[in-house]
């Protein structure tokens, strides 16, 4: 009874600016590969790693491409589980290529991302998206309340400034945010992840992860909400030489293609099996630079054969070696990015094995649940899923993660507030007295907070009006599926 009165006060306290549940913002930086931290070009994201708990890098899933990835963080689960087995994939149902959409997202309607999963638990739970792949259709029929779908060169500063507002929102305030950033990947592609534009870049990614700090230190939320930044795949430079044209060793209209470099999906139509594979078998021992796998012969680690959608034959290029697609894209960007194509332009290529040190992802996050200070041990991408159920105090669902492997970020396990309650029961009464006091000064405090948060989504409205007409943001682009 005292408890529950104390509670409503708390939610009173908490409800004028802020979720009253724990907060989480997860921010990834599409193809950031670990070692971007080597470069001096990310000084701030440098102090950020140091003052909370970090990774050296994530070991993420097969194929080490943005779609399979973003899943595997929302949902906990390997692609073979989610059904999301590349950027494009063979859809044996419809029997066509798929390209980003619903359908990729939805092999198995049980899955519940994590987005959904908060909002599901009720109780004043809500989440956001900001171009999150994948997460801009509904699950189980239902959208979450804050989306914003992708478009490709949003203003960064605004997405942060959005993400801001639906925390900071007086009436569903968000507790979860997933923000996607898509560079360094989209010019990483056509420049190389060694490049003068993906160097300045990542200096500007730098400083929007400032700006983010600085956005949450002005809205008194430093000390309130958990960040964790992290990237779904690395990036490898690949030339022009390394370039290899496997459709010559197979028979125009006898298979389906899916997929782009340096791994490409061979669906052979019926009878042409075994024509293709060895053909494909002969041509990687000749040519020395490309593997070729039947289904069954995936490696098991991979987790990558037990779905239909998963290819009968997998054509993988050697590190530094890129297939088809980019012969016929290179001239494309040349074209695109005004550049002279020579034998040494450099394109970036992600999609390797994820023992390839290069497609290494990044990890660090701090907040009032994570340690400060503290290095951890290279962890699953899938292992992710729990950490945010953790840090969200929400049910866990059937997922690949391993919580050992996360249990070490976070700064105490489930149970404290238990632990606070008995505390409070046992100053009883006195804090009663306290409370009823407090309550009058506090109902004064969010009348005034409301309505500085009124001014502040008022600012915004003027600053981007399109961004806050809705709380569901309707598409203007997708996003080009294989150069993600
Ligand atoms: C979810 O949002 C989409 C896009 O705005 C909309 O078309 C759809 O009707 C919504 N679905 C539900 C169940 O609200
Ligand atoms: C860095 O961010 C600030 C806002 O925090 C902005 O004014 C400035 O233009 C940004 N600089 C670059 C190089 O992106
Ligand atoms: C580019 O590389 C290819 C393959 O290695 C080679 O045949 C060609 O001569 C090179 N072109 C130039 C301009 O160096
Ligand atoms: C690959 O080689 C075949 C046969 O020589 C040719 O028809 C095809 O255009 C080549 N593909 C590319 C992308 O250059
Ligand atoms: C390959 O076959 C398709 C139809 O199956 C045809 O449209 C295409 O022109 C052919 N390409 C070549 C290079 O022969
Ligand atoms: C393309 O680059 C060349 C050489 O750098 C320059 O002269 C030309 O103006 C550029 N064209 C466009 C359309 O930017
Ligand atoms: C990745 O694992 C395979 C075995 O599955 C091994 O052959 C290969 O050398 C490993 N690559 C790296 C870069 O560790
Ligand atoms: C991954 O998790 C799903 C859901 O619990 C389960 O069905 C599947 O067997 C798991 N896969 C592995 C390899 O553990
Ligand atoms: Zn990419």
């Amino acid at each position: 009874m005292y408890l529950n009165i104390i509670l409503q006060c708390l939610l009173i306290a908490y409800v004028h600016s802020l979720s009253a549940h724990p907060v989480l913002i997860v921010v990834s930086y599409d193809a950031f590969r670990y070692n971007f931290f080597d470069t001096k070009l990310v000084p701030n994201m440098e102090r950020l790693k140091k003052s909370g708990t970090y990774a050296d890098h994530l070991l993420n899933v097969f194929p080490t491409k943005t779609f399979p990835n973003h899943h595997s963080i929302a949902t906990g689960l390997y692609p073979e589980v989610h059904g999301v087995v590349g950027n494009s994939y063979y859809d044996p149902d419809v029997k066509k290529v798929l390209k980003i959409g619903y359908e990729m997202f939805h092999y198995d309607e049980n899955i519940k991302p994590i987005w959904r999963l908060n909002e599901d638990q009720g109780n004043g739970r809500y989440s956001g998206t900001m171009m999150w792949p994948g997460a801009s259709y509904p699950y189980q029929s239902q959208n979450i309340t804050y989306v914003k779908d992708f478009e490709p060169g949003y203003d960064w500063h605004k997405r942060v400034d959005t993400v801001i507002s639906w925390i900071k929102n007086p009436d569903k305030p968000a507790n979860l945010v997933m923000l996607y950033f898509e560079e360094p990947d989209a010019h990483g592609h056509a420049f190389g992840p060694n490049s003068e534009v993906v160097k300045d870049l990542i200096r500007k990614l730098d400083n929007i992860t400032l700006y983010l700090e600085q956005q949450l230190k002005q809205h008194e939320l430093t000390d309130k909400v958990n960040v964790m930044h992290l990237s779904d795949h690395g990036m490898i430079g690949v030339t022009p030489p390394n370039f290899i044209n496997i459709t010559q060793y197979m028979t125009n209209g006898t298979y389906e293609w899916a997929g782009a470099s340096p791994c490409i999906q061979i669906v052979p139509h019926e009878g042409y099996e075994e024509q293709i594979y060895s053909s494909l078998k002969t041509a990687s021992v000749t040519n020395g630079h490309f593997k070729v796998y039947k289904k069954q012969d995936f490696p098991k680690r991979w987790y990558y054969k037990k779905n239909p959608r998963s290819p009968p034959i997998l054509v993988m290029a050697d590190v530094g070696y890129a297939l088809d697609d980019l012969i016929i894209a290179a001239p494309k960007y040349a074209e695109h990015f005004n550049f002279t194509l020579t034998n040494s332009s450099e394109f970036g290529v992600h999609g390797y094995d994820y023992n390839v040190t290069d497609m290494h992802p990044f990890f660090m996050a701090r907040g009032p649940k994570i340690k400060p200070r503290h290095k951890v041990a290279p962890f699953n991408t899938v292992d992710l899923f729990n950490l945010f159920t953790e840090i969200l105090e929400i049910p866990q669902t059937p997922n690949n993660g391993t919580f050992g492997n996360i249990v070490d970020i976070l700064v105490e396990k489930h149970g404290q507030y238990s632990v606070g309650s008995i505390l409070i029961i046992s100053v009883g009464g006195v804090v009663i007295a306290l409370v009823l006091i407090t309550v009058a000064a506090i109902i004064t405090l969010v009348m005034i907070k409301r309505r500085q948060n009124m001014t502040t989504v008022a600012a915004l409205n003027k600053r981007f009006p399109q961004t806050f007409q809705n709380n569901v943001i309707e598409a203007q682009h997708l996003l080009e599926s294989e150069e993600a």
